[in-house]
């Protein structure tokens, strides 16, 4: 995933100017280049396109369609009716997100209904830009976990697989500063593989930490602030924000992904959501 189309439809050329309470004072200028900076530290490429005419926005998709890999698209009021630019989505088959900055659930009646969104991966709506930004991490996220299938279909090793996921993982989200595997063993997580700072939990008794809890609540848990937490266990003095994800199968948890960050507040459900595949992917392997 390294090419990514980012696709505005018609009157997002006024951002900034129209209904300010809505769609907020950054222009698409100003969007567009929060984008681009953001894809750059991503080591991604894109490419920005506007235009107020669907023709114009179906002839972009058509052209770039073999040298993108991934499209971000804000269709505008073309969302609610416009079959011809759903085709060319379904058309050039690449994974494709749609994104509002408004909230169009809590609108007009007649923005509750997109008839794009089912050729898309997801929607993301009401963030503002934040929205593009997290459309740019799944679809990233997405080329992740096609890496990981496929490094799976040739080497469905265990330990290879546990290698591949935290080094895909960490090369692919600048964001995540620590990323390691633990596996359970008898009543213990035990520190299998790790990219990041040494840590001095390579043993942690299920229930302790936040480690210890997720694998024992058996669910994700996302911690915002780590230094707010009295079960956090400190890795590193720098780590801000946690998530930790178990690698279940029904009833049974193997192990889980852990990852830090040096920023606070940074993971949110797309996080979740890409290490939950992940997750699903390996426990196959167990
Ligand atoms: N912070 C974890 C311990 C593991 S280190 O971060 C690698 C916890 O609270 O369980």
């Amino acid at each position: 995933m390294k090419n990514l189309l980012i696709v505005h439809g018609p009157n997002l050329n006024l951002l900034g100017e129209r209904e300010p309470e809505v769609y907020g004072n950054e222009s698409l200028k100003e969007l567009n280049e929060s984008i681009d900076n953001f894809a750059e530290k991503m080591n991604l490429r894109v490419k920005c396109f506007q235009s107020n005419h669907e023709g114009a926005l179906i002839d972009f998709i058509h052209e770039q369609r073999n040298w993108a890999h991934g499209i971000v698209i804000n269709p505008g009021a073309l969302t609610h009716y416009s079959y011809a630019l759903r085709d060319s989505i379904a058309a050039v088959n690449l994974p494709s997100i749609e994104v509002h900055l408004s909230d169009v659930n809590q609108r007009e009646e007649f923005r509750k209904r997109s008839v794009i969104k089912d050729v898309c991966e997801k929607q993301i709506t009401g963030l503002g830009k934040e929205g593009y930004l997290r459309a740019v991490e799944y679809l990233v996220g997405l080329g992740v976990l096609d890496k990981l299938q496929e490094s799976n279909r040739s080497s469905a090793n265990l330990d290879e697989a546990l290698r591949a996921v935290v080094k895909l993982l960490e090369e692919s989200f600048p964001k995540y500063t620590w990323v390691g595997i633990y596996l359970v063993e008898g009543d213990e997580l035990v520190l299998h593989n790790y990219i990041g700072k040494p840590s001095p939990h390579t043993r942690i008794p299920i229930g302790q930490g936040i480690c210890g809890a997720a694998v024992q609540e058996k669910q994700s848990i996302i911690i915002d602030d780590v230094n707010s937490d009295p079960r956090y266990l400190a890795c590193s003095v720098e780590t801000r924000s946690e998530i930790v994800v178990p690698i279940l199968s029904g009833s049974k948890t193997f192990g889980e992904i852990d990852i830090d960050s040096d920023l606070e507040a940074i993971f949110h459900e797309g996080d979740q959501e890409i290490l939950e595949k992940c997750a699903s992917i390996l426990a196959k392997l167990f």
